[in-house]
């Protein structure tokens, strides 16, 4: 098949590394980068350094709203599916990005496979809620992570298309993790970091935390009064706020580092006594390394990660994060709900299967 990829934020990236190599052995993949992240440090490094191939199309759209940016992608996206007419349009996750290129492709009716489908929070406050929503309905191929997403997925009259095939983030995780490890972070203004002996890994980065001064406060103070320092790579939406507030409190034991490269995030995963995020995909790498994680937003994103104190929630709260961090986890070590690291050979076992 002639399968056209749109990606376009850091942890699309990460998923089309693991399932491009695997794709491209049977499928003619056009790889469309829509622009939403751009930045060398949210965007080429991971090209780069997971040896993506190098996109077919490149539309620099990024900023403005939610509609804003959707609309202008949604515009230009129809024009390549008409120019390329693939067989079916892939889609990771639920940014922007996922959400145009599905709308684009279902008016054309070309088919929409999406990867990572049925998470479900539960509210439509959340952007991402949205994008995942109306991608489920429009695509034609749904590839769960997990048995919970089908069961969500079946509940909203889309089981027969949906499959479980493991979580893809978890192909890329295993191809870097336990490798030798060369530290290449950057301080704000691009000086090296020496990596601490012990220390927390941590970053924050959604509207509900580091949309404004007061959570991201409430979330450094906790960090800051914490036994060891905590590495804090920073998503450049919240760099202003967050160095602004680290110099006004003085909180020296936070180190605000610019974004890092995937391998240098995977090691510092492993390496890390704890963490402290609002990633969805940050959380489950903690899972899979095994080191505990407290997720600060009001709703579960993966259910499978909420056991033994493994990933807790958090409010944006001091004393509800330093409670959180200090539990104990207890997990069954035989636990491992995110498939075996092979759902890109297991996603083209589907693709061989189905007629689309
Ligand atoms: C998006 C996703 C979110 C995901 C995150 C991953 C949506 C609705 N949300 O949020 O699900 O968790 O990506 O990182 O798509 N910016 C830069 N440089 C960059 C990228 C962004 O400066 O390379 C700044 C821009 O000012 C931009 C702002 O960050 O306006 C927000 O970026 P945007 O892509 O809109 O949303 P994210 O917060 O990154
Ligand atoms: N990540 C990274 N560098 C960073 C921060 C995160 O490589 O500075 C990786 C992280 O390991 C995970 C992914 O980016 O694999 C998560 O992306 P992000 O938090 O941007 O998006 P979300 O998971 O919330 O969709």
């Amino acid at each position: 098949m002639k399968i056209m990829t749109v990606v376009g934020a850091r942890p699309q990236f990460i998923k089309a590394a693991a399932l491009s190599r695997v794709l491209r052995r049977e499928h003619t993949e056009i790889l469309v980068h829509t622009g939403q992240h751009y930045d060398a440090n949210m965007s080429d490094i991971f090209f780069e350094e997971m040896e993506i191939p190098r996109p077919d199309y490149h539309l620099g759209i990024s900023g403005g709203s939610h509609g804003e940016m959707t609309g202008r992608m949604l515009m230009e996206l129809e024009k390549v599916a008409q120019r390329e007419n693939p067989d079916a349009l892939l889609v990771y996750g639920d940014t922007n990005s996922t959400m145009a290129a599905a709308l684009a492709a279902v008016k054309l009716h070309i088919p929409v496979i999406h990867v990572e489908a049925g998470n479900r929070l539960g509210t439509l406050d959340n952007p991402e809620e949205v994008n995942r929503i109306v991608t489920d309905h429009v695509s034609r191929l749904l590839f769960c992570a997990t048995e919970d997403a089908r069961q969500k997925l079946v509940r909203e009259g889309l089981g027969d298309r949906a499959h479980v095939v493991g979580n893809i983030m978890y192909d890329s995780f295993l191809h870097f993790a336990d490798k030798p490890w060369e530290p290449r972070i950057l301080d704000h203004e691009g000086r090296p970091v020496p990596v601490p002996a012990e220390f927390y890994y941590m970053t924050c980065h959604r509207q509900e935390n580091a949309g404004s001064d007061e959570p991201l406060t409430e979330i450094l103070h906790a960090m800051n009064s914490l036994d060891a320092p905590t590495i804090y790579a920073v998503h450049p939406r919240n760099r202003e706020r967050a160095l602004r507030i680290r110099e006004r409190d003085g909180l020296d034991n936070i180190l605000l580092t610019q974004p890092v490269g995937y391998s240098d995030s995977v090691h510092l995963t492993q390496h890390a006594k704890k963490i402290v995020t609002d990633s969805g995909g940050l959380q489950c790498e903690a899972f899979y390394a095994g080191v505990q994680c407290v997720f600060i937003l009001d709703y579960v994103v993966w259910p499978e990660t909420m056991v033994g104190n493994r990933n807790q929630l958090a409010k944006p709260d001091r004393a509800d994060i330093l409670r959180k961090l200090s539990a104990e986890q207890t997990v069954d070590p035989a636990y491992r709900p995110f498939g075996d690291g092979h759902t890109a050979e297991k996603i083209c076992d589907v693709l061989r299967e189905v007629k689309l």
